[in-house]
């Protein structure tokens, strides 16, 4: 596993294991497959409803705390200061645990200003070892820290061969955020898997499309969280630092992005999000 360190000097491992979209029993048997494999990196969301399957994973996983890295998100109907606090507390109580790893504000709706400067004051007691947002489009981002003592650490936005994020890389980049990328495999989109750039590529270094996706992204330096519910695939997914790309195919990668992806900046998505429980 290779790592990258934060704004906050925390090391976090450059590929994790995400569990949006998993039920209690898939996190349950996923999670010790996972931590076999090498992952320490959990991300979860207080919307995936699995944040204390999650935590019971962990408290029996073996591995010492201090080697685990757990992410979760804070959902934008709880931001605001006050409901923050509470809504942090709910998801470390689920958890099990008594510090974060990272807490993400999920989207960039509401009063995330209120939410940002309630997180601000958890990560100075401590009790949150760094800080970031998601779904944070430039403007925002750029106003988020024009405005607010910390920096965000990382910035979790979709990032895929589609969707590849280039600009976004750099303006975090220059800021200190790490970009960390959801959905790295376009959640498994077999026009993205079986591209014929990615195949070729593939083939050469004898690697699936997938390895040859994460290799990618975490040789630009991007972090990724990537979901899978099968051993086999949880394994070839983290098998990702034994080789390299070269200039030649990271640029071929480059040739097909299509920029394409949802769009936080639309009215539609947060209607979309409003509806949700
Ligand atoms: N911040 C946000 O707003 C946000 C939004 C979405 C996701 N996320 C985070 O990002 C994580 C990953 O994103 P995601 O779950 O949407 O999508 P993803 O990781 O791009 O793709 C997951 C899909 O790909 C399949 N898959 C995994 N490995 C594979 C392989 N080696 N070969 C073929 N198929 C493979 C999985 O199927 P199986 O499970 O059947 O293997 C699953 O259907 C999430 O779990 C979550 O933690 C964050």
């Amino acid at each position: 596993m290779e790592y990258i360190t934060l704004n906050t000097g925390a090391q976090m491992p450059k590929l994790g294991l995400g569990v949006f979209q998993m039920s209690d029993e898939e996190v349950a048997a996923a999670v010790p497959a996972a931590i076999e494999a090498g992952y320490r990196l959990f991300d979860t969301a207080s919307r995936y409803y699995n944040e204390g399957a999650l935590g019971k994973a962990i408290a029996t996983c073996g591995v010492p705390r201090e080697e685990l890295f757990i992410t979760t998100k804070l959902w934008f109907k709880d931001y605001g200061y006050e409901r923050t606090k509470e809504a942090f507390r709910v998801s470390l109580d689920l958890l099990g645990l008594d510090y974060l790893d990272l807490d993400l504000m999920h989207q960039p709706f509401n009063d995330y200003y209120g939410a940002w400067r309630a997180l601000e004051e958890l990560h100075e007691q401590g009790l949150i070892r760094s800080i970031g947002v998601s779904n944070f489009y430039p403007d925002r981002y750029a106003d988020l820290i024009q405005h607010n003592r910390v920096v965000p650490a990382v910035n979790q936005r979709q990032a895929h061969p589609f969707n590849q994020q280039i600009d976004a890389q750099a303006q975090a980049a220059e800021h200190g955020t790490v970009l960390q990328a959801w959905s790295p495999l376009a959640q498994g989109n077999p026009e993205v898997l079986n591209h014929p750039v990615l195949r070729v590529i593939a083939e050469a270094h004898g690697k699936s499309v997938p390895q040859v996706i994460l290799r990618w992204l975490t040789q630009r330096d991007v972090a990724v969280v990537v979901k899978s519910t099968h051993a086999d695939r949880l394994a070839a997914n983290i098998d990702v630092f034994g080789f390299a790309l070269s200039d030649a195919e990271m640029a071929a990668i480059a040739t097909i992005d299509r920029k394409e992806g949802p769009d936080h900046q639309d009215p539609a998505m947060l209607e979309r999000l409003l509806a949700l429980e």
